[in-house]
């Protein structure tokens, strides 16, 4: 997509201020008079009491629109009301099974009223933990505005997780309540939630009631009396109004977890009046809404982005959107592109794993629907490679849409990284996220955190503080600290343009090109990310470790055609115990029970050892190479010097148990 009328300048700058100079100039801004601009973008929000001040920053803790007063659910659905959108459709629902269901803003404001009231009964306070453990129904976006209007922090848990990973988190955030389902479809079947909800609240002991929301039609499901009550007759008594609560800006809006390379989950917290100031405006910014767009992004709410793009951002901009419970291809590989045909869709939001997907379906799928009232794609959730890219762009978008790749985390709150339709569209360039949005000063750096030059390998870093970023993890500044904003000491070659400088780590590899643009290459530590879905490798390896016949384990993603990585694991058996396909297929089960079907191994590999350094640390480096056939020189050098040896005769022994394996 190069642009004709490109300048011929050679310079470095020159081409950057000719890509995007409005863009550039909102960049400036953002930062030269961040007072200004911050209180300009927050003013399209409804606040209760104005802030004093836009931030305040004690590195690493930041604190934006320190004083100012808002509730999420009001801006979301009462000043939509007020704007006269009373009767525009807020979501149009589809079930796998057909099922349909239509709220306009009204309706929707009437249940989260509701809700709010009969989480009030519940005896749910401002600042309580809620845990929400359902499929994509709109009780779940209805919940969650149910608690932000009461103030209760809601910690939504993605579906397709195992009972002990909802303990655990359930307990980590100390939730006074459960809201789940009967059970969920999927590919046809109706699957139990409830029973594996009973199994969690085994294991936890601060829930005290149980909210459960009639969704699969599952017969005889467990009640526990007292403790369980049914969604709908809790909503039949429930009163009509409920008074949003002021929350101050820098109250706790939720809690999510994510997975890092060591230990539990991490409990990201976001905060009330920055994130959601962040999420109206990255929106604006990448995709341009517009009043009579069909918005759909693909995400499960259960991850960030179905809470920054399904729950919060399109309400928060009066959008209509499409909200889907099912599998992509059920009953057939069109069944996305017969709801786009259906619906009219117009921004169409999914993940590069999605797009490869329905790339090996064939695109006959996509072209038996007429899916010209498309104007903007957007994907998320890993790099995506430029045939997927252009296959997104060509055949989906009929060469007509831009391709809005958003780089961001779950620690982002929203867009950093990304095209901006809504400001300056960039020549686009396949596989690149383009450049930094307002507010975004990102910069590459090599292991000194120093920037490298263009085309140069470094890690992403951050180095200004932004409203949508999180304020800490639960519980745990210590491993905020340490986990994000530790890796790198401020120096003289970067330029901090928020003082006190300090550094935010990402965890991702990237690189510039020679006009800037930022190429996103991948996770640079122990995190996985499986068809986008983000499984840290110390969660699946200490529930390989828990297992009986496992000593040892080692677990690294595989480059996956289609899924973007796969999950492989070597595993040193106890003394008494026999590797065998059996055993295998034993422990692929295990998995799914301990952290979820979304963590599914593809590849269990037996070995005698592991290679490690002589400190004990196992090299998943090495091991990456290894299954990954890449460059094992490229990788040592990575390392400890003094373990290359070791671990060289450590992966040929891999290499040959592999062989024997095969
Ligand atoms: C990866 C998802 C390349 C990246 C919103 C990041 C991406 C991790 C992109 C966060 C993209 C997300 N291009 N990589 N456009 N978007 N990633 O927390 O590795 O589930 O660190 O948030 O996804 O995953 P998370």
């Amino acid at each position: 997509m190069s642009n004709k009328d490109a300048p011929s300048e050679s310079s470095l700058e020159a081409k950057t201020r000719y890509y995007g100079h409005k863009l550039m100039e909102c960049w400036r801004r953002s930062f030269e008079d961040l007072e200004n601009f911050w209180s300009g973008v927050a003013e399209n929000l409804s606040w209760y009491k104005r802030w004093d001040k836009v931030l305040e920053w004690n590195p690493p803790f930041a604190k934006w629109f320190v004083g100012g007063a808002i509730n999420a659910s009001y801006n979301v659905l009462d000043v939509n009301l007020k704007k006269g959108l009373k009767n525009k459709v807020a979501i149009f629902w589809e079930g796998e099974e057909g099922a349909t269901r239509t709220l306009t803003y009204y309706q929707l404001w009437k249940e989260v009223n509701k809700f709010a009231n009969v989480l009030k009964r519940l005896g749910i306070k401002k600042g309580d933990r809620v845990s929400i453990y359902l499929p994509m129904v709109p009780e779940l976006p209805i919940a969650m505005l149910a608690c932000a209007r009461i103030g209760a922090i809601h910690s939504v848990v993605f579906s397709g997780f195992s009972a002990s990973a909802l303990a655990d988190r359930i307990n980590d955030a100390e939730a006074k309540l459960l809201i789940t389902a009967d059970g969920m479809y999927r590919r046809g079947k109706a699957l139990s939630l409830k029973g594996t909800a009973d199994e969690a609240l085994s294991q936890t002991k601060t829930v005290e009631k149980v909210v459960l929301v009639r969704r699969a039609g599952i017969q005889d499901v467990p009640v526990t009396k007292g403790r369980d009550y049914w969604w709908d007759e809790l909503m039949k008594e429930a009163e009509p109004y409920c008074e949003p609560e002021p929350m101050e800006a820098t109250d706790p809006l939720f809690i999510l977890y994510t997975s890092g390379t060591t230990g539990k989950p991490k409990g990201v917290v976001h905060s009330t009046g920055g994130y959601l100031v962040w999420v109206w405006a990255t929106l604006k910014w990448a995709f341009n809404p517009q009043p009579d767009d069909i918005w759909w992004c693909t995400a499960d709410i259960g991850w960030i982005t179905g809470h920054s793009y399904v729950t919060y951002g399109p309400l928060l901009h009066g959008l209509t959107q499409i909200m889907y419970d099912g599998a992509p291809d059920y009953p057939a590989p069109d069944r996305w592109w017969e709801i786009v045909e259906r619906y009219g869709v117009t921004a169409f939001y999914t993940a590069p794993t999605a797009i490869r997907m329905h790339m090996k379906f064939g695109e006959e799928w996509a072209r038996k629907h007429d899916l010209s009232t498309l104007r903007i794609l957007g994907s998320v959730g890993e790099p995506i490679n430029p045939e997927a890219w252009k296959w997104y762009h060509d055949v989906i978008g009929n060469k007509r849409c831009p391709i809005i790749d958003t780089w961001w985390q779950t620690e982002t709150g929203g867009f950093m990284i990304s095209p901006a339709a809504g400001i300056d569209l960039v020549p686009l360039k396949p596989g690149s996220a383009t450049f930094s949005l307002p507010g975004v000063q990102a910069e590459v750096v090599n292991e000194e955190g120093e920037p490298v030059k263009p085309f140069e390998r470094g890690y992403l870093v951050i180095l200004a503080p932004w409203p949508g970023m999180m304020m800490t993890l639960w519980r745990d500044p210590e491993r905020y600290i340490s986990t994000y904003w530790s890796k790198f000491q401020p120096n003289k070659k970067l330029e901090f343009k928020i003082q006190p400088p300090a550094i935010y780590y990402t965890g991702d590899y990237a690189m510039k090109d020679d006009e800037g643009y930022f190429w996103l290459m991948g996770r640079a530590d122990d995190v996985i990310k499986v068809a986008g879905h983000r499984i840290g490798t110390a969660e699946l390896e200490s529930a390989f470790v828990s297992h009986p016949a496992v000593a040892e384990a080692a677990v690294v993603g595989k480059p996956d055609p289609v899924k973007g990585e796969a999950i492989v694991a070597f595993l040193i058996l106890k003394l008494g115990h026999q590797a065998s396909e059996d055993l295998k297929k034993e422990l692929v089960m295990w998995i799914r029970k301990s952290i979820g079907p979304v963590a599914t191994p593809d590849e269990i590999y037996f070995v005698q050892s592991l290679p490690k350094t002589r400190s004990g640390k196992i090299m998943r480096r090495v091991l990456k190479a290894v299954v990954s056939g890449g460059q094992l020189g490229d990788v040592t050098t990575l390392e400890d010097a003094s373990s290359i040896e070791e671990a060289k005769m450590a992966v040929e022994m891999l290499k040959r148990a592999m062989e024997e394996r095969r």
